[in-house]
């Protein structure tokens, strides 16, 4: 007998068994976190952005603590999509195979670069749930950010992008212009929505005067952005049809549960896995419950469900 509530989403085209995902970046490849708990348990991982080229990243220090969160600086370091396919790519195409979605993500600097990048997915990683490309990174001078800005510089990565591949493609949103840019990456041709990037921000350190990071600004994420992350996901939601995952402080079911009833259909576990590494597997259970406990026999019944 299936057991209620269902709790199989589809984002985008990715078919998820449950709506958890992890937060690119705060998750590895996965296989760290199969000590502590068997990760086919997720609906889906998303991996660390990987560009064509290895990239540095940015000088330390890349990461402090603040109230109700932490602020990072990484920029994007990464050892290149073929060497990350070589030492990873057996295990996640395995974890694909047990059940788990395995969302890989694109990093660039230039249209390009997001293009080559793509490509190089397609033929080195064709077992790929989907692909999620960052637009949103923070904390990289050129290219990221600055490509997700604005609707049209949005629009003109995803029309040049969408041709290049057949997966699923989902964009990881910066928290600006939610509503103008979701509007137009929904015209350009994306399958799905992620929301949001980490909140820039800064930290003094008023002995020394400096930045407590290498950097003057940096990403700010964990339950201090989690409240402004819900809003934006009802607004994406308000103003396109495509479907969301929601991302920004999570650390529980409840705070999962807020994205799926604000229009979310999947969710994922950023800054948390860092501080509980069991926060996501937990998640999945206490979602369930939550379902469970609202009398929905899927979970389908509960995306944007919120009333005012
Ligand atoms: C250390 C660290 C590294 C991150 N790296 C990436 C990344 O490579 N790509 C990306 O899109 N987001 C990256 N993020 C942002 C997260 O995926 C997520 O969007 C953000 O942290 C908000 O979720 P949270 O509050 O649950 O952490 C990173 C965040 C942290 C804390």
């Amino acid at each position: 007998m299936v057991s209620t509530p269902l709790m199989a989403v589809n984002l985008g085209g990715i078919h998820m068994q449950n709506p958890v995902n992890t937060a690119s970046g705060t998750y590895g490849f996965g296989r760290e976190f199969e000590s502590f708990y068997d990760v086919a348990r997720l609906g889906a991982i998303t991996c660390k952005g990987c560009a064509v080229e290895p990239w540095d990243g940015n000088p330390a220090p890349r990461m402090c603590e603040v109230s109700s969160g932490i602020m990072n600086t990484v920029g994007l370091q990464n050892v290149g999509i073929r060497a990350m396919v070589e030492s990873e790519g057996e295990y996640l195409q395995g974890l694909t195979q047990r059940g788990c979605a395995v969302i890989l993500q694109v990093a660039g600097h230039s249209i390009d670069e997001y293009i080559a990048a793509v490509e190089l997915y397609e033929e080195l990683a064709p077992w790929a749930s989907g692909l999620e490309l960052n637009i949103s990174c923070p904390n990289i001078a050129a290219g990221g950010a600055a490509m997700g800005a604005t609707p049209e510089t949005a629009a003109k990565l995803m029309q040049a992008v969408r041709p290049r591949t057949k997966q699923p493609l989902i964009v990881k949103m910066a928290p600006s212009r939610v509503s103008e840019i979701a509007r137009a990456l929904e015209a350009s041709g994306a399958d799905a929505l992620s929301l949001i990037n980490t909140i820039p921000a800064m930290s003094i350190d008023t002995r020394t005067r400096r930045s407590r990071l290498s950097r003057p600004t940096a990403g700010l994420s964990g339950p201090a952005i989690h409240a402004i992350a819900v809003r934006m996901v009802w607004e994406a939601h308000q103003a396109s049809n495509l479907p969301l995952c929601g991302i920004g402080g999570i650390t529980n079911g409840a705070d999962a549960a807020e994205f799926i009833l604000a229009g979310a259909t999947a969710i994922s576990v950023g800054t948390a896995n860092l501080t509980d590494p069991m926060t996501a597997v937990r998640v999945v259970d206490e979602l369930y419950d939550w379902a469970k406990n609202q009398g929905a026999s899927d979970i389908n019944e509960l995306i944007g469900a919120f009333e005012c």
